[in-house]
């Protein structure tokens, strides 16, 4: 089949950082009629991969295509559309997404007609899109981050002219405002407040698939919050790579900090935020946290290591000392929860630096964490590195790792019993009919048996068990 390459990725396009302004698009959706007439009745399946802002990035697909006039289905074999909405972050989420677009050539040979595409981090780089190319003639279309609002356009052309289409923009980095979303949930919503990333920590590709960084105007965030509480949405957590940086690329006078007080005027019920970094952790952003009632007591700060040389060759401009005094501040707001990322295996982690890292486990006792094992990503600095520990090592060390923060995660929880907190009930606990679950103010999973009414609502839960992973107990009358 022909194709049409509109562009193609290119890592060394996409580390450039330009000082130029990003221009903020209000857009309005256009689509052919002839593609509304194409898409009436015909189905989507939507599979998305990774982190929250890919979550995000998929509600807005699923929101462009029912605009268009497709329809929802799960089953792969009646769909006329799938997208694979994929993650870069590590080797393994990769792996699942080739196994994935295996599968799709079965599927192509009894559905002739449908059509399949590929977006996400992934096709941010150059090899992943060739290896498609030349290897999956069955993808019809390929597409990145930064152009997720040009789908009709995109699919219009796979359909009228019948090419393998691909269009991913790699130096580019504009916002596009207003575009449809269809939520995944309706008592829970993800807000962003910026895109991309300039951390540019040196294992990690983020920056290169998803662009410079670029704050949203606070009041488009504002009427997005301000929009989700009429709907009946009672939390919204605050999306962005690295949500302490919000706002250093606008020229205004704005920061997290600020932008928390803003949102929390909305009178929205919760407010969470992920993720933040340790290195610009300011005083205004943790007396936020303490005094402003609808911000939740939950911090996820990443330390990935616990060693000050392997922090140094991660880049990631703090020391552990530094990581301490922000922990320590923030852990004197009453009943907070902090959890971390923790990567282990990094090129050259020696045995002393590895232990470096569970001694900082012992020492803030993390509420819970995120272990990896570090995986080379091309095109990164640290993949210029020598991987010099073996696999069996890196799983020994990872082993010891989540051992250790299961431990802490255990103790964390247990301070919890007979305690009362407050919990968003979201529905039945999928293994028990006769339970119903949500998340307390910290972000702990709540078991409870409760009344089945109060579902959607905020109530209070007597904890009378505690687990690793998750809290048990009783709803009570306030
Ligand atoms: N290898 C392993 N883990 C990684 N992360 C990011 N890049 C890599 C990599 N190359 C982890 C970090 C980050 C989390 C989202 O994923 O811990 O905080
Ligand atoms: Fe999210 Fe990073 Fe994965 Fe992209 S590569 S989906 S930004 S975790």
């Amino acid at each position: 089949m022909k194709k049409d390459i509109i562009s193609a990725p290119d890592l060394k396009e996409a580390r450039k950082r330009s000082k130029e302004n990003i221009d903020i698009i209000y857009s309005d959706l256009v689509i052919e009629n002839q593609l509304f007439n194409y898409a009436r009745n015909k189905k989507y399946l939507l599979k998305t991969f990774g982190c929250q802002a890919n979550v995000r990035d998929g509600e807005t697909i699923a929101g462009i295509l029912e605009n268009i006039g497709y329809v929802l289905t799960n089953e792969p074999q009646e769909a006329d559309l799938i997208i694979l909405n994929t993650c870069a972050v590590r080797e393994n989420a990769e792996d699942r997404v080739f196994g994935e677009i295996g599968h799709l050539k079965g599927l192509k040979l009894k559905k002739k007609e449908a059509i399949y595409a590929i977006c996400g981090c992934m096709v941010q780089q150059e090899s992943i899109t060739s290896k498609i190319l030349s290897t999956y003639p069955h993808i019809d279309l390929i597409f990145g981050t930064h152009n997720i609002h040009r789908i009709p356009q995109l699919l219009f052309e796979v359909i009228n002219e019948r090419r393998i289409v691909v269009e991913v923009l790699s130096n580019q980095g504009n916002i596009i405002e207003n575009l449809p979303s269809k939520r995944s949930d309706k008592l829970k919503a993800f807000v962003n407040i910026m895109y991309g990333c300039d951390k540019f920590c040196t294992y990690c590709i983020v920056p290169y698939t998803r662009g410079k960084q670029r704050s949203r105007l606070p009041q488009d965030i504002i009427s997005e919050v301000e929009q989700l509480k009429k709907d009946g949405y009672i939390e919204v957590t605050l999306l962005g790579q690295n949500v302490n940086a919000y706002g250093k690329d606008l020229n205004l006078e704005i920061d997290f900090a600020k932008l928390l007080h803003l949102v929390s005027e909305t009178h929205i019920p919760r407010i969470r935020f992920v993720t933040s970094h340790p290195w610009d952790f300011s005083q205004e952003m943790i007396n936020a946290i303490k005094t402003l009632d609808n911000v939740m007591p939950f911090v996820h700060l990443p330390i990935q290591s616990g060693d000050d040389d392997i922090l140094r060759k991660m880049g990631r401009r703090y020391t552990v000392e530094e990581y301490l005094t922000t922990y320590n501040k923030l852990r004197q707001i009453d009943k907070i929860s902090i959890t971390t990322d923790i990567i282990v295996g990094f090129p050259n982690e020696s045995l002393e630096a590895f232990n470096n890292t569970l001694k900082i486990v012992d020492e803030c006792a993390f509420d819970g964490a995120f272990t990896f094992i570090y995986s080379k990503r091309e095109g990164t600095p640290a993949a210029l590195l020598k991987d010099d520990i073996s696999e069996e090592e890196k799983h020994r060390r990872l082993s010891l790792l989540i051992e250790k923060v299961n431990y802490y995660a255990l103790l964390r929880n247990k301070t919890y019993l007979g305690e009362i907190v407050e919990v968003l009930v979201e529905g039945k606990s999928k293994r028990n009919e006769d339970i119903l679950s949500g998340y307390s103010k910290q972000n702990k999973l709540v078991n409870f048996k409760g009344n089945i009414n109060n579902i959607g609502k905020l109530v209070k839960v007597k904890i009378n068990k505690a687990k690793s992973f998750t809290l048990q107990g009783e709803e009570i009358d306030e």
